[in-house]
């Protein structure tokens, strides 16, 4: 049998991965229908929007949802009918870690990938192939086949392939565009060998061949967590470089510059913060400790568990730089936070260093203004309330402000914290806002965006991470 032609394509989750993900085939693929299926009305209605208020920010997204929709790009809640006319069906719904039983806090709650595998079964009336497309924990794949195979109708076959997403929120769309590899994995047997053919197929529309990378499928699963972990180990390798260079003087970026200049480590991802955040890298660490302690590999586990630890550390030591510098206390304090998304150019505040942040500076009884050009206000509330559960809602709102610009976040306030890279932080007025403020005045980069030099001349105290107080 030959590979199937895929012809209709249905994505089940219009969210992060699905959305942009499928608007992106469906511009570069106009002989195939796109439809993106979701259970929540408010997100499909966003994403058919006539003014395009689409429900994520990306850059370049709405040009692409413009070009496609209506054409071969369709979003609906008719999941049902998305799954009966579909040739390749992708599951991209939500994978949260688990928040109770077995596995709390490491394992992925696969919850939503298992109700939709049995809504395939349930209503398919043809053999699909069906694509896994959350970041999932490994073997993922053969429990989806099991529940396809035990649940279907006699007529219908399932091919399950993994086809792993490898972009990062703010460049999605560049990265969906020219991707350093698309990597499909299947059972190595010919009708897994066929069905991966097809997908590759999709993808040879604008990816050149020697970039769609065919695996097995049990490495293409662990290859995303792979993937994920190493980018966060070094973050926590450079993050943990950060606190040597504060206790000694040393520069941060002097240092990554100088480490990463050697051709076998590379210059990327070794940009010290006050700690990583988004919805993959922590998530997928613990699945891999999670997966490591299964195996019986405790050794393992510890090892990928210390990168997650050396983040909570991160985020932990840079508050408490900001209430030591205060002379020990911000009770009463007004300190301006700028950035609450995870990084900038995207809206997304998942496992945000801000959060944790604002979460210090509430409990030290500050006052905290915060400004963000892109996350929604009713999110910021939602955060908070999640992030301080024992915190009454009425003490929260009394302490945190939301600001609607940066100058207006840090008039009055003693000191400024910078928490997301956002392009805008660079180019502030620091005259202004240092006439605004209460005196002595701080920054806090938790960035490196500033011009040191220019904020002290201007009367600022500086503090970098990464940066001793010798300079
Ligand atoms: C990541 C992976 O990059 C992507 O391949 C995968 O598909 C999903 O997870 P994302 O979380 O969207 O993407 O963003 P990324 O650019 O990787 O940044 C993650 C976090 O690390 C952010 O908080 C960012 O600010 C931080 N970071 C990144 C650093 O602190 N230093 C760096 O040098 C790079
Ligand atoms: P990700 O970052 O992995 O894309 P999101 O939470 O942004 O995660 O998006 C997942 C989407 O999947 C959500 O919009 C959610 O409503 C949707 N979803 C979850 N389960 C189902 C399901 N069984 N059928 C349809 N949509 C679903």
């Amino acid at each position: 049998m030959a590979p199937v032609q895929v012809k209709k394509i249905c994505c089940i989750g219009a969210g992060y991965v699905g959305g942009p993900t499928c608007a992106v085939i469906a511009l570069k693929c106009p002989d195939i229908t796109v439809t993106i299926v979701d259970l929540n009305q408010a997100r499909i209605n966003a994403w058919n929007s006539a003014d395009f208020d689409l429900p994520i920010y990306e850059p370049g997204l709405e040009d692409v949802v413009r070009q496609a929709r209506g054409r071969n790009l369709f979003f609906s809640t008719d999941v049902d009918k998305g799954i009966k006319e579909a040739d390749l069906i992708f599951v991209s719904v939500n994978t949260p870690t688990k928040k109770a039983g077995v596995g709390a806090g490491f394992a992925a709650d696969l919850n939503y990938v298992e109700l939709a595998t049995r809504r395939i079964a349930a209503i398919a009336e043809s053999s699909k192939i069906v694509v896994e497309k959350s970041t999932v924990p490994c073997r993922t794949a053969e429990s989806m086949r099991t529940i396809l195979e035990a649940n279907s109708k006699p007529n219908c076959k399932f091919q399950i392939l993994s086809n792993p997403e490898f972009l990062a929120e703010g460049t999605a769309i560049q990265d969906l565009l020219s991707p350093d590899r698309v990597l499909i994995g299947s059972l190595q047997t010919p009708e897994g060998k066929d069905a991966c053919a097809s997908l590759a197929d999709v993808y040879a529309h604008w990816v050149p061949k020697d970039r769609i990378l065919t695996v097995g499928l049990w490495s293409s699963e662990l290859s995303k967590l792979a993937a994920n972990a190493m980018l966060a180990q070094r973050i926590s390798s450079i993050n943990a470089l950060s606190a040597i260079c504060e206790a000694t003087g040393a520069n941060i970026d002097e240092v990554a510059h100088a480490v990463g200049r050697d051709s076998r480590v590379g210059s990327k991802f070794l940009r010290a913060s006050v700690g990583f955040g988004g919805s993959c890298f922590q998530k997928d660490i613990l699945n891999l400790v999670y997966l490591s302690e299964s195996l019986h590999l405790p050794e393992v586990a510890a090892y990928w568990r210390q990168v997650v630890e050396m983040n909570e550390y991160q985020k932990r030591r840079f508050s408490k730089r900001v209430v030591d510098t205060l002379f020990n206390t911000i009770t009463g304090k007004r300190i301006a936070v700028l950035g609450f998304a995870f990084k900038a150019d995207t809206g997304d505040t998942r496992e945000s260093a801000a959060i944790s942040l604002v979460r210090d500076f509430v409990a030290e009884r500050a006052l905290v203004n915060i400004y963000d050009p892109k996350v929604p206000h009713e999110q910021i509330w939602l955060d908070l309330a999640e992030a301080m559960p024992t915190t009454p809602s009425a003490t929260i709102q009394k302490q945190v402000t939301l600001s609607p610009s940066a100058l207006e976040a840090c008039k009055n306030a003693e000191a400024v914290v910078i928490a997301t890279e956002w392009k805008e932080f660079k180019t502030i007025d620091w005259e202004t806002v240092y006439a605004g403020m209460n005196k002595p005045a701080f920054v806090f980069d938790g960035r490196m965006i500033v011009d040191v030099e220019k904020l002290r001349n201007i009367g600022f105290k500086v503090t970098v991470i990464g940066r001793g107080e010798r300079l």
